[in-house]
């Protein structure tokens, strides 16, 4: 077996609930990963905790409660919420366990060993709120911080700095010569333009165990812990390395004591899925520590959008949420996978209204993709007892283009494209219902071999549709296949081809997928 196409989420903050941007980003990657496979690729899909750093510190202690406590409690609600979405990740990550910790203090000692990573004094203003020091540029005009930075401080301290600075020209050439590491285009604009405009500084990677002690201790000098992301970034090399990817290990040398066993080929990285605020983490920090370090580079930064609610943002405070269980339980978790991923595209922005979710479940889920299925296997039923007529083919060319057209999109990780691609042909068999009526041919002996032909063509329809939307809808394909009677796996991109369903199969009985719900205002009826 070969290098598998191994892809991450971010890793959450264990400071909270998970909410509906954290649980979008894991359905993405989650229809990356599964669209893969159907695609016959093998793959591991990489998600979990960012469980260090002075946040976690400080609602741990808040809340009365032992850091590492505080981190397993909440592990087990975030490890629930990964299977509530349905998740298919492979290993799930968290920064408190010993396997990371040992590849963290790893990679320091090797940067530390090769002299990129010096001591230095420090005087200056600090961000309690967002970990970070701040510069005199970071001020107001009218010479106050801004509000997003909380709490500021002046703090004189000694740190580690791990030499940054001197790669920016070599970034700047790879970030042009791969147009697609920093995606979409936006963002790739976005971090040219900040490396061409600002100078590149060398970057603070400890935090006085005094003052923060939670955290991995820098093996060189442990009265410092490690900067929270430089720890967190970590995490997608320390799977693997972990797990026994020789080559991946191998540019730690002796900083790493190889293990006995022999795990998956997993790095580089072909895709770490992430939001657009964590970009420059992600597409300047991350490299640059690889890069020094003689590790090679992810692929791409898949950049998504944020969600508000409302047109206002997340959050907790003013009760402006959407609580992703909640959602799943009233409208099940296709409903849920199809609607962020139907209604926004990968890099811009989304608006969570309840009356578009509605809309979208009536009009496409509801009266679109369910009525075509039920409306195909009741009249298989109702006028050939179930069993599959003479392959026909009349929506051949319509299906061979959609399926064409949405594994395009799949490949480049356009997914709501995907899924209008796939809809063409829900939309095309639900039109070709209206324009033969089936049930007038019904009553019409001498056009029984015409009914045949449109009632082949609609279940076979159907079944390429359910291998179409496997990696989006996982449980509505596998119950298309059920009412279908197909004993096989729907997640096989292989079983989109025209002619699969046998003249003579007998299907099963139909069974509403997105029962239809009224479209009551909130207030009442009008
Ligand atoms: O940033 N809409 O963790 P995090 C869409 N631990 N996505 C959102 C969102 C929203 N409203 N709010 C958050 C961290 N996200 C670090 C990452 S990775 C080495 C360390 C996304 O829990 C956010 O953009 O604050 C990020 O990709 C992910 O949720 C985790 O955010
Ligand atoms: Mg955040």
């Amino acid at each position: 077996m070969g290098k598998r196409f191994y892809l991450t989420t971010a890793i959450f903050y264990t400071n909270g609930a998970a909410h509906l941007g954290h649980a979008y980003e894991m359905v993405l990657a989650d229809v990356i990963a599964r669209a893969h496979r159907s695609f016959g690729d093998e793959v591991f899909f990489l998600t979990g905790l960012d469980e260090h750093g002075q946040k976690v510190q400080q609602t741990a202690a808040a809340d009365g409660q032992d850091p590492q406590n505080y981190c397993d409690g909440l592990a087990v609600q975030w490890e629930a919420l990964a299977r509530q979405l349905g998740l298919t990740n492979d290993d799930f990550i968290r920064t408190t366990q010993p396997r990371h910790k040992e590849v963290v203090s790893a990679v320091l000692s090797k940067l530390h060993a090769q002299g990129d990573i010096y001591k230095q004094g420090y005087e200056g203003w600090y961000s309690v709120r967002e970990e970070t020091f701040l510069t005199e540029k970071d001020r107001n005009p009218d010479g106050t911080w801004d509000a997003k930075w909380g709490q500021v401080v002046p703090l004189l301290e000694e740190n580690w700095y791990f030499r940054m600075a001197k790669h920016q020209d070599w970034l700047i050439a790879h970030i042009e010569a791969n147009p697609s590491f920093v995606s979409p285009t936006i963002r790739r604009n976005e971090i040219l333009g900040f490396l061409r405009s600002e100078k590149l500084e060398d970057l603070c990677i400890s935090r006085p165990a005094s003052r923060l002690s939670w955290g991995i201790p820098l093996p060189f000098a442990p009265e410092w812990v490690t900067y929270v992301w430089f720890d967190a970034l970590t995490n997608y090399y320390s799977v693997p390395v972990s797990l026994g990817d020789r080559a991946a290990a191998a540019p730690l040398g002796e900083w790493y004591a190889p293990r006995p066993v022999d795990g998956p080929e997993l790095w580089p990285a072909d895709v770490h899925v992430i939001g657009k605020d964590i970009v420059k983490f992600h597409a300047v920090y991350w490299p640059i520590m690889l890069h020094a370090a003689g590790i090679p580079l992810p692929k791409q930064v898949l950049t998504h959008g944020w969600w508000q609610k409302d047109g206002q943002k997340l959050s907790k405070t003013t009760g402006n949420v959407v609580d992703p269980v909640a959602v799943i339980n009233e409208w099940g978790l296709d409903a849920f996978r199809y609607y962020v991923i139907r209604e926004l595209a990968i890099g811009p922005d989304g608006n969570w209204t309840d009356d578009s979710f509605r809309a979208r479940y009536n009009a496409e889920l509801a009266n679109g993709l369910g009525n075509l299925l039920n409306r195909a296997v009741n009249m298989l039923n109702k006028y050939r007892t179930g069993i599959v007529p003479a392959v026909a083919t009349d929506l051949q060319a319509d299906a061979e283009q959609s399926v064409a057209k949405a594994a395009a999109h799949l490949r480049a990780h356009e997914l709501q494209a995907a899924l209008v691609a796939t809809w063409e042909l829900v939309n095309r068999a639900n039109l070709y219902v209206e324009q033969t009526q089936p049930f007038r041919m019904a009553k019409d002996p001498a056009q029984a071999a015409q009914l045949d032909a449109v009632l082949y063509n609609l279940v076979e329809s159907c079944r390429i549709l359910a291998v179409m939307l496997a990696p989006f809808l996982p449980d509505t394909a596998r119950r298309i296949y059920q009412q279908l009677r197909i004993d096989a796996s729907p997640a096989d991109w292989s079983q989109t081809r025209w002619g699969v369903l046998q003249p003579g199969h007998q299907v099963g009985a139909p069974e509403p997928l997105f029962p239809r719900r009224d479209l009551v205002p909130k207030e009442g009826k009008k």
